[in-house]
């Protein structure tokens, strides 16, 4: 194993990713992000410059952070947020291999552009000698106004209508905004270069494909081409029929590792990230389920085919759209049965309700999540006292059995869905069905459930998940629709608090919140 050192300098910088001209929170002036690549077993060290003149905080979604939670990067949680003109280091261990990717967690940054992959590689990961070469794909929506302006729309008093409607999907970074709406402006270059990824005649690829968007679900498909899904986020996939599917559906913070077989003829094909109209914010206005924003495109090149654009068509979509690949069909690589002898059981209801100022907020078990970042409850938990007396405004819920197995159920009687992740674990999807009765749920499966770090709750519908709880420390458990986050659909797992109160906080931690908590700069 080797250390692995990145410098990340977070900073404002006019970017163009769809052609329209805006603002984007980037790192080392890059949308998206630059890619981390480490081996299984290396240790990374990334310092975070924060030249963005406001707070920030990045999170490495998906990784667990064994015995460096304060590294996880949830402000309010695990640490204070890095005041503008500040670096922090993030340093930690890779003890697991796969697809990831990073994101800015404070406040909705990350929809403003503050994203990258993060690819671990295993020289044991079974289907290495499989393909031959590989490409990372970042799929996500894009909003033209930044979300100093979306959020306080969408967090109105009295706002009851839809998630703001994304103007553009990225594919790797490139979209194709039709600069000649009169929304355009006059900044619009039209001729943004499509994602492409050249590829040879008889090869085989191996795509990672990264939902990192702010609200939307993904129908990803390749013309002409199935997809062989080998990996789900960060668990190996057992070589069945059922693995190979023409369209991957794909909720955001998902990603999935596919093999593409390169044996059509020699072409140009179309790479399509569609979001299914009825996964897009239903209002009787404004919307045009027919908008170019419903289908972005990339392309596959096959080397020595002309420079024409595709000609393909795409793959039927006769799928239930906003809904992940059935959790039934898709197995871990190894048989890796979930635990049988539940220790600790949640049950989550997600509702929604108005505050006191007539916000419509989302709680779980009728509590809205609220981030304190001056953090009384984190500096608790930085101190080490007591998980019983956190606020219950910050939507805790302690265990204290080593190696327990932790149960939740979740309970979504809203229409939408709403795909959820949880920090520092993968877990086992054991059930997922319509109905929010708790005494009514679907058969488990103790067998060969899929493991993964976030799946989606179907409307009116429940999820069980298991997980073991090997991690001290407190956990993020949330809806990744970054509105739902900014309006409380978000709980707060403390895990093992008798251990981690034995680990030593370490100093650059501590100094951070000193420096947050006497900055007279917050911006937000
Ligand atoms: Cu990808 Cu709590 O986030
Ligand atoms: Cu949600």
């Amino acid at each position: 194993p080797t250390t692995r050192y990145y410098e990340f300098e977070l900073t404002k910088k006019k970017l163009s990713p769809d052609g329209f001209e805006r603002v984007v929170w980037s790192v080392n002036k890059q949308y998206p992000g630059p890619l981390i690549i480490a081996n299984k077993g290396d240790r990374l060290v990334i310092k975070v410059i924060n030249n963005l003149e406001e707070e920030s905080t990045i999170h490495w979604h998906g990784i667990f952070q064994r015995k460096t939670n304060w590294y996880d990067g949830v402000p309010g949680q695990t640490q204070c947020p890095i005041t503008d003109g500040c670096s922090f280091i993030y340093n930690y261990t890779l003890d697991q291999s796969g697809t990831y990717w990073y994101h800015s967690h404070f406040l909705a940054q990350y929809v403003d552009g503050l994203i990258g992959p993060l690819i671990v590689y295993d020289p044991k990961d079974p289907y290495l000698g499989s393909y031959d070469e590989e490409y990372v794909v970042t799929i996500g929506d894009w909003y033209h106004n930044t979300t100093s302006v979306l959020l306080p729309l969408r967090m109105a008093p009295g706002y009851r209508g839809p998630n703001p409607v994304p103007d553009a999907i990225l594919i790797s970074g490139a979209g194709q905004y039709n600069c000649s709406s009169p929304a355009a402006g006059k900044n619009c270059n039209s001729k943004v270069t499509p994602a492409t990824y050249n590829v040879k005649k008889g090869k085989k690829y191996r795509f990672r494909i990264i939902n990192t968007s702010a609200y939307a679900f993904f129908f990803f498909t390749i013309d002409n081409h199935p997809l062989k899904i080998i990996e789900v986020e960060g668990t190996p996939v057992k070589d069945t029929d059922a693995a190979t599917v023409k369209v991957l559906p794909i909720h955001i913070a998902q990603r999935y590792s596919v093999i593409v077989d390169c044996n059509q003829p020699i072409a140009n094909y179309y790479i399509r990230a569609i979001i299914p109209d009825i996964c897009l914010p239903r209002s009787n206005d404004t919307i045009n389920y027919n908008s170019p924003i419903t289908n972005a495109t990339g392309i596959l090149h096959y080397d020595g085919a002309d420079s024409n654009k595709p000609t393909s068509t795409a793959y039927p979509l006769n799928l239930t759209p906003c809904e992940d690949l059935n959790a039934t069909a898709i197995r871990p690589y190894e048989d890796n049965p979930p635990p049988t002898n539940v220790t600790n059981e949640f049950i989550f209801n997600i509702t929604v309700s108005s505050d006191a100022k007539n916000v419509s907020v989302f709680n779980i078990n009728n509590s809205s999540f609220v981030p304190i970042f001056e953090n009384p409850s984190n500096q608790r938990i930085l101190k080490h006292e007591n998980f019983a007396d956190f606020e219950t405004s910050q939507n805790s819920y302690g265990y204290d059995t080593p190696n327990g197995c932790v149960q939740i159920i979740l309970l979504n009687s809203l229409k939408t869905d709403h795909p959820f992740h949880l920090h520092g674990h993968t877990f086992w999807l054991i059930a997922s069905g319509s109905g929010i009765d708790p005494k009514n749920l679907s058969t488990f499966n103790l067998k060969n459930p899929i493991i993964r770090d976030t799946a989606t709750v179907p409307p009116e519908s429940h999820l069980v998940i298991r997980y073991i709880a090997d991690n001290p420390g407190v956990w993020a458990f949330h809806c990744h629709i970054e509105w739902h986050v900014e309006l409380g659909m978000v709980a707060q797992l403390i895990e093992r608090p008798t251990d981690f109160s034995k680990e030593t906080l370490p100093g650059d931690v501590k100094e951070l919140c000193v420096k947050y908590n006497s900055s007279k700069n917050k911006k937000r």
